[in-house]
This record gives C-alpha cells, structure tokens and sequence, in this order.
C-alpha cells in the first residue's frame, strides 16, 4: 500500500512502525482548525490501533513546550500541525530521557534533521497549499491502518483542516490534498460539487450570506443589507418559508440557479471584471454524513467552528466535536461561535476605520490589545483588500501579547502577516521574512510564504518593521 501521497509512503511508514511499537504516545498539536483536525485524525488512528496516548495543546511550541512535553513519562511525543519549524529545538531534546519525537507537519522546517519526520516540504510538495497539518496527519493515519481498520473516513476531517487553513482557491484543493478529497468521496464521507462561493451556505439567511460575502464585491449587495434584501426580493423564486428568509441549503436546484444566475449578471451589470464574476461560483465540499443547515455541513463553516474553540483556549471543545461530540460540546461550539464572529468582525472594523501604516513594501497596523493575538492573523487575512486596504502590499499586524499566567518573561509582541497568491508568485515568503527578522530582534518566527507568523520583545517594533520591509524589497526585487 502506498497510500494517498506516494513521495510520503516511506516516511509515513516509517513514523507509523515506532508509534505502533511506542508505549504511550503524547500527542501535541496546534490551537486552531488545522490543528484541531490534525489531532482528531491521528487520535482516531492511534485509537484504532491500540495506542495508548494523550493529547495536548499549544499555542506556540517554543522551547519551554517542548522541555515540558520531553520531560513527560510518555516515550514519544506525536508532534502534528508543528513541530517541523522547531526541528532544531526538537533534535536538541532528542534522545534524552525516553523522548522520541515524531512529527507530521506541513510548515517550512528549520535546519536540523530527526528521525521521524513527514512533512509535504520534504519531498518537494507545496506545504502551503498542497497538504495540512491534517493532511499530513492524515497520511499517517492511513499508514497506520492494520487487520482490517480501515481511516478512509478521516479524509473528511483532513478537508476540514486544509480548508481551515485556506488552501483551498475557487478551484478547489488541489495536489496531494486532491488525493485526500479523492479519498473521502470514495469512502463516503465527503462531497464535492460546484455551487455559489460564499461563506455561509448552511446557516446564513440569504440577504446575510450576499451581504456578507466579500470575496467578490458587488456593489449594491456587498455590505448592504436593503440592497441584499432588494435584490432578493425581486427575483421569481421560492425564497421564504414561514415567514422569514431561507438559507441556501433550504432552496431547491431551481430557485438556486435562479439567485445564481440573477447574481451573475447582476455583478456584470455593476462593471465586476469578469475573471472575479467567475469567482462566484466555485467548488465546494460538503460532509455527507452531517445534518443540513449545521456548520459540520460545510467545510468552511466547520473550520470556522472549530477556531472560534481552539483560538479561545477551549481546544478541549473543538476537539469533542471533531470526534463525534453532538451534545454538549457541539452547543458550547456554536456559542463560543458568535462570540468569534463579534470578534473579527469588530477587528476589520477596527482595522477598517484606523487605516495601516504604508512603508515602502509593506503596510501594518498595530492593534494592542484590542484584537486577540491568537486571531489577530485572520483579521489581517480579511483585511487585505478590503476598503481602503491595499491588496498588492503584505499586511503586517501586531497585537499585545497577554501575560503567561506565571508572570514571567519580557513584554513580547505577537506578530502576524499576510501576503497574497500574487505577491508569492513574485517571489515573497513571508516565513523566511519572519524568521529572519524577528531573529534580528531577538524573537521568532516562521509559517508558510503566503501566510507567517512571529513573537517580538515589545519594544523592538520599530526595528522589526525596518527589517521586514527591507527584506520583503529583496524578495520582491
Ligand atoms: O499554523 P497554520 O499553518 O495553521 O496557520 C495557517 C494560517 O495561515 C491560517 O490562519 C490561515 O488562515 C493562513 N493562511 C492564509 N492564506 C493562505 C494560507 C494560510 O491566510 N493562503
Ligand atoms: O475563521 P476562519 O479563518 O476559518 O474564516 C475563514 C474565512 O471565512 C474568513 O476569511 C472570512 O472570509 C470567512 N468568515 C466570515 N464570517 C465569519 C467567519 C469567517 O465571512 N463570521
Ligand atoms: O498566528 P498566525 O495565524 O499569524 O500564524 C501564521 C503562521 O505562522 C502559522 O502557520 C503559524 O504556525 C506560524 N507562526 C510561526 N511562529 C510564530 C507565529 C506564527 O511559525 N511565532
Ligand atoms: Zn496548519
């Protein structure tokens, strides 16, 4: 058996043989939708195998995370959606006391080797927009398949992570994360189809879900309630029941043709440039054995689900519904929903109204405390293009970083940028951007090209900032 990714068999396999042999597994990953996923894929797979194992948390894996989960009496420490851009840290610890590291990650590895390591960056996949951290734990998982188990069904989670983590264009998933949707069809557990591009189809009210969508801005509907409700309102189709408005999910095929139809030549009219009406439609992926109108339908609203958990230190809760929880944990999940969505929404606002500050190649906002540091990335992702936002600059954004609950260590800075499909293909990576000049400072940093991160001492802004533009200048020459 190769498994769903060929160039990663060998690796997988070989990650596969010592946690199958480990005696308890510490199963350590990331605090949002792709790490959630992750976690709950190879939680699955260790289960079914007979593992025994236990499963943590992290916001960042520094070096104090991972002293702490080596000095556990677990033998080996499954590392999934990071670990690789701490390889050095990791190698460090390796081979002390009985911590065996094995790591199954998709960010761009720092310079050290271990011995069990599957990473899409190794064998020259795109760990940005080809496989997740879930994918990545996916393909373990598939590895670790023996007398008749059969993890196929895990590909639905896998989607989910990938999606979470925005590697999903209009098009679709593609590369090794194509093989994983290929996957989950054939076991059942997934659907994927072509259908309108906006977040929202299971629970949104229709003027809400054209109203909101901003990815394709059609004036007069997006950001407009009464123009979203006029608009509706003036096509012939079924478009409420008891009363109020239906949500896409509710229509039948016609009525949706009709909306879909009626919002294309609607943006053509308004002068939107046809390769961006093309964006509206777009693929989509369902989970099949989900309920209708719930947010474990769709993907994207799945994933969403699941930060609005684990950004706000209650990964426990993410992690219940990814394994199946529908009870309580569920109904935690969508309240601790609403209060992410007043949280990003209030954040573009924010960002919106005060404006970025633009250098020479990049532009960056600093929002304090007034956005969370663990979801001030995706405001930033939001904000990128919208008004008054360049979208041909990264965007650089910073917020305060609240006091460990030891109180100790300096003032930091967590740093978050954002840079666009464009902007890459002109050369920029923002994770060696990252690294390199949060080092200069004396912090850290690292992520994907199109997507990084960063922690700084508090008071090196300044300097940080000069780094980072030069350094974006040399990409982008
Ligand atoms: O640590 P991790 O890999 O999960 O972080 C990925 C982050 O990068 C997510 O917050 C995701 O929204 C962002 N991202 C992005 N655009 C991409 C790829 C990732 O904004 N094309
Ligand atoms: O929270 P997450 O990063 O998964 O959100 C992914 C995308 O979904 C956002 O960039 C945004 O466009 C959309 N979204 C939204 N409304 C929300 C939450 C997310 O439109 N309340
Ligand atoms: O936190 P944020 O969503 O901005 O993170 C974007 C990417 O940068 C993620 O993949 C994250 O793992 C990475 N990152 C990092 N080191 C940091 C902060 C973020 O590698 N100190
Ligand atoms: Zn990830």
């Amino acid at each position: 058996m190769t498994g769903p990714v060929p160039e990663l068999a060998e690796r997988a396999a070989t990650c596969a043989d010592r946690l199958r042999t480990a005696d308890s597994v510490l199963l350590a990953s990331h605090i949002d939708a792709d790490g959630l996923t992750s976690a709950a894929v190879a939680a699955t797979a260790l289960e079914r195998a007979g593992v025994p194992f236990e499963t943590v948390f992290e916001k960042q894996l520094d070096e104090a995370a991972v002293r702490r989960m080596a000095a556990t009496d677990h033998d080996t420490v499954l590392f999934t959606d990071f670990g690789s851009g701490q390889l050095d840290v990791i190698a460090g610890f390796e081979g002390r006391g009985a911590f065996v590291p094995v790591i199954a990650d998709h960010h761009q590895p720092a310079d050290a080797t271990t011995t069990y390591h599957l990473n899409p960056l190794l064998v020259g996949i795109d760990g940005a927009s080809e496989l997740s951290g879930a994918g990545a734990a996916y393909v373990l998982a598939r590895a670790l398949e023996a007398d008749g188990v059969d993890n196929r069904d895990l590909a639905a989670l896998a989607v989910v992570g990938a999606v979470g983590d925005m590697q999903g264009g209009v098009d679709g998933l593609t590369g090794a994360n194509g093989g994983i949707v290929a996957e989950g069809v054939a076991a059942g557990v997934l659907g994927e189809g072509t259908d309108l591009a906006m977040y929202g189809r299971q629970t949104r009210p229709l003027p809400k879900l054209l109203q909101y969508a901003s990815d394709v801005r059609i004036p007069g509907i997006t950001g407009d309630e009464a123009g979203a409700v006029e608009f509706l309102a003036g096509l012939d189709a079924d478009l409420r029941g008891d009363g109020e408005w239906k949500r896409w999910v509710d229509l039948t095929d016609d009525d949706r043709r009709t909306v879909a139809s009626a919002l294309l030549k609607r943006a053509v009219a308004s002068g939107v440039p046809a390769d961006r009406v093309d964006d509206l439609i777009g693929t989509t992926y369902t989970l099949t054995a989900e309920s209708e109108g719930t947010e474990l339908r769709d993907v994207s609203e799945f994933s969403t689900l699941l930060n609005a958990t684990a950004r706000y230190e209650r990964a426990d809760v993410g992690l219940a519904v990814c394994l199946g929880d529908r009870g309580a944990a569920l109904e935690r999940a969508r309240t601790l929903l609403r209060n992410h969505r007043r949280n990003l929404s209030n954040g573009l606002e924010l960002v919106k109204s005060e404006g970025v500050t633009v250098e020479g190649n990049v532009q960056w906002f600093d929002a304090g405390g007034r956005i969370r540091e663990t979801i001030v990335g995706i405001v930033a992702g939001m904000a990128l293009g919208a008004d008054g936002i360049r979208r041909d600059l990264p965007i650089v954004a910073f917020a305060s970083v609240e006091p460990s609950a030891e109180g100790e260590g300096p003032e930091e800075r967590k740093v978050s940028a954002r840079g666009s499909h464009a902007l890459v293909r002109e050369g920029l990576d923002l994770s060696a951007v990252m690294r390199e000049a949060a080092r200069s400072v004396g912090g850290d940093g690292g992520g994907h090209d199109v997507a990084a991160g960063a922690t700084i001492p508090a008071d090196e802004r300044a300097a940080f900032v000069e780094a980072v533009d030069r350094l974006v200048g040399e990409q982008l020459g």
